[in-house]
């Protein structure tokens, strides 16, 4: 069984951090969005990778992950290019995957029993979870343990079950995709693919996720993603240098790193080479590597690689790689896209 990760689309909502490469790459507690999928799913076995690539600095990607050698998976790619539907990027492995396979949106994080999920019967099954807001998902309409039906954000309460972003799917799906047309947004959609399964007589079964989920989509659901992670996975783990400063609780401290002067609270991830001096990190923050911060204080907040910080207080905020913030003053929700300046 293959395992296909969809790494492509425009990332509009997550400007302008996306003005420079993929949003599935954005390292939250030490990794990529990616990242977190991929083990997950080498966690349930599967080392036959397929991850799809768009248009947006492509070549990033394959630098990254390579061939999967060194996280013990097996990478092949393929380029989607334009963002032309979840159903178009399912399609181009038509002729690298056996009679089953599983697709994962690669900015969504669903901490879910993929084994299990991967052992379905049917032509295809889906993740589903229960939600409060129904109108702005893609639901499914479930009866005698079977979908009967997907509608995409329906304005009628008829389901609160919402599609996240794991399916696993037999090969019937290539027929259904190649009978598609686009819908009102001009894209091949993956509901319209599985509702033709269903209209064909095909089975199409489903489970439920009951705990936490996440679509990284937008700045928040990474700060979200970043608190759920950290407080899921962070343990006490320190291999820096720490000077005469206070380090508490679960907290990641890289090698190389070193803290001085300074306060640090987990859950927190410190990256390594980072150096952080006279500051305070409070909880759920999430730091890179080769990051310099001095006189700052940082709390729920995603700073990512070779970041400089000097003289700000930062809550909520989101910083691209490359970036300095300087003399800043109090900022709350900051966003800031890779390799930018703010010395005010
Ligand atoms: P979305 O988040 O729905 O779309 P997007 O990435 O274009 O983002 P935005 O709405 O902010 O512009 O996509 C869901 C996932 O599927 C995401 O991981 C990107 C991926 N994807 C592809 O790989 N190819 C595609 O053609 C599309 C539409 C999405």
């Amino acid at each position: 069984m293959e395992a296909v990760i969809l790494h492509g689309g425009q990332g509009t909502r997550l400007r302008p951090l996306t003005h420079t490469g993929p949003k599935q790459l954005i390292k939250i507690a030490g990794k990529p969005v990616s990242q977190w999928v991929l083990e997950q799913i080498r966690e349930a076995g599967i080392k036959d990778i397929i991850i799809i690539l768009g248009d947006n600095n492509p070549m990033r990607v394959i630098e990254y992950y390579g061939d999967g050698t060194h996280l013990d998976v097996n990478i092949r790619y393929v380029y989607q290019g334009k963002a032309r539907g979840l159903a178009d990027a399912v399609y181009r492995v038509k002729d690298m995957v056996s009679d089953k396979f599983i697709v994962y949106l690669g900015d969504n994080i669903v901490p879910y029993n993929l084994a299990k999920f991967s052992k379905f019967d049917g032509s295809a099954s889906i993740l589903l979870a229960k939600v409060n807001n129904p109108n702005r998902f893609g639901v499914a309409v479930i009866k005698d343990g079977k979908v009967i039906k997907l509608v995409e954000k329906p304005k009628e309460p008829i389901s609160d079950l919402a599609l996240v972003g794991v399916y696993a799917f037999t090969r019937d799906i290539f027929d259904s995709i190649e009978n598609l047309k686009p819908s009102w947004r001009g894209e091949l959609e993956i509901t319209d693919a599985i509702q033709s399964l269903i209209d064909k007589g095909k089975e199409v079964k489903y489970e439920i996720v009951d705990g936490w989920w996440k679509d990284t989509g937008t700045p928040k659901d990474i700060l979200e993603a970043n608190s759920f992670l950290l407080d899921r996975y962070a343990i006490r783990k320190i291999e820096g240098e720490i000077k005469d400063s206070a380090v508490d609780g679960r907290l990641i401290i890289e090698r190389g790193a070193v803290i001085e002067n300074s306060t640090i609270r987990g859950p927190a991830y410190i990256g390594n080479s980072s150096k952080i001096k006279n500051s305070y990190i409070g909880p759920f923050t999430s730091i890179g590597k080769e990051c310099t911060i001095e006189n700052s204080e940082i709390e729920y907040s995603v700073i990512l690689d070779n970041v400089k910080l000097r003289g700000v207080s930062l809550r909520d905020s989101l910083i691209g790689n490359n970036s300095t913030v300087e003399k800043g003053g109090k900022w709350q929700e900051l966003i800031i896209g890779e390799n930018s300046s703010v010395i005010i």
